[in-house]
């Protein structure tokens, strides 16, 4: 079942909806039409009772504010771009410097300030929300005409699925994500959290958080998850004071083939018994442990994000794949369609 609902209106006066998806199971999703933002996703946890287990904002007012890329789709390429410089087919391109001396998530409106067209979808197995926009030829310094549509579907087994497809009118770059930021208690930090990625490789960064190319093996480091380990037990260890944590794209083992989902991470809430694994045919995906949350944003229910209130599974092609010759293309050309799945299976451990 699909229920919409006004979500009020952007300062620039775009009227915004909100769409609650519910399956047979009781499981809840709401997402709204402004940037593509899953705002609440309630599932059950090993008592039966459904908790919410993302971040976010109960009134659009609080997205509107400024908030750090909750539950949004990023684009037109999510993480980052060296310098917000490219070349294609020998055209330079730049890029605003939004996360300075690099490009972040899109630009200054990248796809999570931008309001979405929605249709609701017949579909077996859940409902089905179909979000869409097109991004003009030239929109934030990015060539051609990007057409987007992202699809997510909160099947009846507790999964809530995520479709993208896109095609453009020149040759541009496309790397699409959800953002969603997950605490699977509901409460507190995500430190307790138990998490497993199921990839032997990651891309080491420089200071900037752009990638030095190499595929670096995580073993013997505290970058391995290739078995569980609690988020907080090596954290701190990484990254530079006050922001100390994860934020890095590991590499999926047998990632990165079109239509082909392989697992890539599970995350386990003891706590709860809930267990969130997720699939993905892309090649990549970041770990970000809300490593800059910093208590100034308030949440639902007067929920105040410190540090490590929540932790991201950004499924994406390598940060700066534009720039880097070694890492799968992110080139998309006329003719050719962006296609791509991810899914996030929800259960519990009794
Ligand atoms: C991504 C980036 C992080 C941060 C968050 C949002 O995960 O890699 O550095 O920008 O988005 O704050």
């Amino acid at each position: 079942m699909i229920v919409r609902s006004n979500f009020g209106k952007t300062t620039g006066g775009e009227a915004v909806a909100l769409y609650t998806l519910s399956n047979s199971k009781g499981a809840v999703a709401k997402i709204t039409t402004y940037g593509a933002i899953v705002t609440e996703l309630h599932v059950p946890g090993r008592d039966g009772k459904k908790g919410d287990v993302v971040l976010g904002f109960s009134t659009l007012d609080g997205y509107l504010k400024g908030h750090p890329y909750f539950g949004c789709i990023a684009g037109r390429v999510a993480n980052r771009i060296a310098r917000g410089a490219f070349t294609l087919d020998g055209k330079s391109y730049n890029l605003a410097i939004n996360n300075s001396p690099n490009h972040l998530h899109g630009g200054l409106k990248g796809f999570d300030k931008k309001v979405w067209k929605a249709v609701q979808l017949r579909r077996a197995g859940g409902p089905a929300l179909q979000l869409s926009l097109v991004s003009p030829d030239g929109d934030e310094g990015y060539p051609g005409a990007l057409s987007v549509k992202v699809v997510y579907q909160l099947t009846d087994e507790n999964t809530l699925r995520v479709e993208y497809t896109a095609t453009t009118t020149k040759p541009t770059v496309v790397n699409l994500t959800n953002h969603s930021y997950f605490n699977l208690a509901g409460k507190g930090t995500v430190l307790g959290h138990e998490l497993t990625l199921n990839c032997a490789k990651y891309t080491p960064v420089d200071e900037t958080s752009i990638p030095t190319g190499e595929l670096a093996s995580v073993a013997g480091t505290d970058f391995d998850f290739q078995k569980a380990h609690k988020i907080g037990e090596r954290s701190e260890k990484i990254g530079a004071a006050p922001n100390e944590g994860y934020d890095h794209n590991y590499v999926v083992d047998g990632g990165g083939k079109p239509g082909k989902l392989v697992k890539c991470a599970s995350v386990y809430e003891p706590g709860s018994g809930r267990v969130l694994e997720i699939f993905t045919d892309q090649p990549g995906v970041q770990l970000y442990t809300g490593n800059f949350l910093d208590g100034s944003v308030v949440g639902k229910g007067g929920w105040k994000y410190i540090k490590h209130s929540a932790l991201c599974l950004e499924t994406q092609h390598f940060p700066d794949s534009i720039n880097q010759k070694g890492f799968p293309t992110t080139v998309l050309r006329p003719g050719q369609v962006y296609k791509t799945v991810t899914e996030h299976r929800f259960s519990v451990r009794k």
